[in-house]
């Protein structure tokens, strides 16, 4: 399979290295705007570089992924499903809810699969946080805590293409809390502090923000975020159930310290990253897109999905910035048009 990669910045040039290492990948092709950079990365991972994305996609590919900032992910995604070309895209799918919307009609009108990049849904603990929901070993679920915590800030130039920490960050919390649960969420209330750099305030960003969220069947969440976890990286999900709870990302690389006299639980190393933590997920992420690619599997992770996620990260900035609860029904998902002729 020759599979062609547009934008290798911090997860583009990941993916592209583990793209190479599959067994169903034959050929890596980046692109980048900036095509030195495409060049160097090329060279330095022995790939093959395009000189833009439009030869990219006029190279012969077999599939598309786009890693690049989430500003042209929509672009990008309308040229691919033009073109026919079965397409990987990083979350989240466009920039805005409008362009998210339209993306889910357009893709959902056409033969060629998209897959979005919630790597989460290939974590082992994740996955069976969801067997065990599913198979009612934990009685009725009532609260769920979801963390997404850095370890540090990403550069500067990011955060104002970002779309803000729930948009970014909690956004995966919000996709994951919807596939462990099987439900949809009805309401937040969501709130968000800087403390840190001077960039998240001039992007009217915050560093640190936590949402409540209530699902459709009364269950109760809290998703914090922050992107600065100085004792490493911490990306986890607490379910309680009246029988039972279980915990994701509750092992040795804990970014906790006990305060318990004794206790030397966690031994350490933290993840320093999120290509750390979820190593094994972005493989197991990718090897999945090869089989949609292939057409041996449905999509994992839909253009609807993630339009689901966006919806949610979107009621918490409103939330944020009118400082009251948002209904989940406040959020379009369909154009105005239709809604207006519904
Ligand atoms: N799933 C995850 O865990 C995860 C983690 C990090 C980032 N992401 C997502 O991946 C995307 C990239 O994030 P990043 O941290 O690698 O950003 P980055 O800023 O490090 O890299 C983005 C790259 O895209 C390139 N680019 C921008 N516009 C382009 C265009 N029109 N055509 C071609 N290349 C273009 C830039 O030159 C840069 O090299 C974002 O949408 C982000 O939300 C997902």
């Amino acid at each position: 399979m020759r599979i062609g990669l547009a934008g290798v910045g911090r997860i583009g040039a990941f993916h592209a290295s583990t793209l190479t290492g599959l067994d169903a990948v034959d050929e890596v092709v980046v692109a980048d705007l900036d095509a030195a950079l495409a060049e160097r990365v090329a060279t330095e991972q022995g790939l093959q570089h395009a000189p833009d994305i439009d030869t990219l996609l006029g190279s012969g590919l077999d599939a598309f992924v786009i890693t690049t900032a989430t500003t042209a992910h929509a672009a990008l995604l309308r040229q691919a499903l033009a073109a026919g070309i079965p397409t990987f895209c990083e979350k989240p799918v466009a920039a805005t809810l409008d362009e998210t919307i339209a993306l889910t009609e357009l893709s959902e009108a056409s033969e060629v699969p998209v897959h979005i990049g919630f790597q989460r849904r290939f974590d082992t603990g994740y996955r069976r946080a969801r067997a065990a929901v599913e198979s009612g070993e934990l009685g009725t679920i009532h609260a769920l805590r979801a963390l997404t915590h850095d370890q540090e800030p990403p550069h500067a130039a990011y955060i104002p293409t970002s779309g803000g920490i729930f948009r970014d960050c909690s956004v995966h919390d919000f996709d994951i809390v919807r596939y462990v649960t099987g439900h949809e969420v009805a309401t937040v209330y969501a709130t968000g502090e800087n403390k840190g750099a001077e960039f998240f305030g001039a992007a009217g960003d915050v560093d640190t923000a936590a949402a409540v969220l209530t699902l459709d069947d009364g269950t109760l969440v809290t998703a914090t975020a922050t992107r600065y976890s100085g004792g490493g990286h911490d990306v986890r999900l607490e379910v309680m159930g009246s029988d039972g709870s279980i915990a994701v990302g509750l092992d040795d690389s804990l970014a906790l310290r006990s305060a318990e006299e004794g206790v030397t639980f966690p031994a350490g190393p933290a993840h320093r990253s999120f290509m750390q933590r979820f190593l094994g997920a972005y493989r197991a992420e990718l090897t999945a897109f090869c089989d949609v690619a292939a057409g041996r599997t449905p999509s994992p992770c839909t253009v609807r999905d993630a339009l689901q996620a966006f919806r949610t990260a979107e009621a918490c900035e409103l939330s944020r910035a009118q400082r009251r609860p948002v209904a989940m029904s406040e959020i379009p998902d369909a154009p105005a048009r239709t809604k207006a002729t519904a």
